[in-house]
């Protein structure tokens, strides 16, 4: 008997990948035979990161993740889970604040897609205050980032924000 291999989307900005979406992912591995990582475009939203850094950075934050692909849409996220062939939306639901935006989202997308189902995964409680904008603000104010993203995305946000050299100081006058 032939079974179908299934395949889900997790679309994002990725702006960047942290270590939350990478434990998303990684539940997803053991629901679907393949997870596609969209990287949406969206250079609208003035991201932190260009559009080829972010899918460079997803690709090494996933590399040695089995099952797992990168790849990029702009348009619609429903035409592209119809062109890759994929029965299913991945997404992280932390806590409550993410609810009415997902929400909103699903039935959108279902709208559009009836066959498309959204499903949720629930992130390891580490990572539930987790987001990329935390994580950008932190990298921009110098802070410890090494608990919430891999290390190829550390290592592109400290060259994003170098630490700054200490403050100069004024030369104190001589008497
Ligand atoms: O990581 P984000 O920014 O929450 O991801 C949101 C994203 C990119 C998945 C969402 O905005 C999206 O799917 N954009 C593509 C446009 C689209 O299909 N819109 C209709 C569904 S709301």
């Amino acid at each position: 008997m032939k079974t179908r291999t299934k395949v889900a989307v997790y679309p994002g900005s990725f702006d960047p990948i942290t270590l939350g979406h990478l434990d998303v992912v990684t539940r997803a591995t053991h629901l679907f035979d393949r997870v596609i990582v969209a990287v949406a475009k969206r250079e609208e939203k003035g991201p932190v990161f260009g559009f080829r850094e972010r899918v460079r950075l997803v690709k090494a934050a996933t590399r040695g993740v089995p099952g797992v692909e990168v790849d990029s849409f702009s348009g619609l996220l429903v035409d592209f889970v119809q062109k890759k062939k994929a029965c299913a939306v991945i997404r992280g639901m932390r806590a409550v604040m993410d609810f009415d935006y997902e929400f909103q989202m699903a039935l959108t997308n279902r709208k559009l897609a009836s066959r498309v189902e959204t499903v949720f995964f629930v992130p390891s409680e580490k990572y539930f205050y987790l987001s990329s904008s935390l994580v950008r603000e932190l990298a921009k104010m110098g802070g410890s980032l090494s608990c919430f993203v891999p290390p190829p995305v550390e290592k592109a946000l400290r060259r994003k924000f170098p630490p700054r050299v200490g403050r100069r100081t004024t030369p104190t006058k001589k008497r």
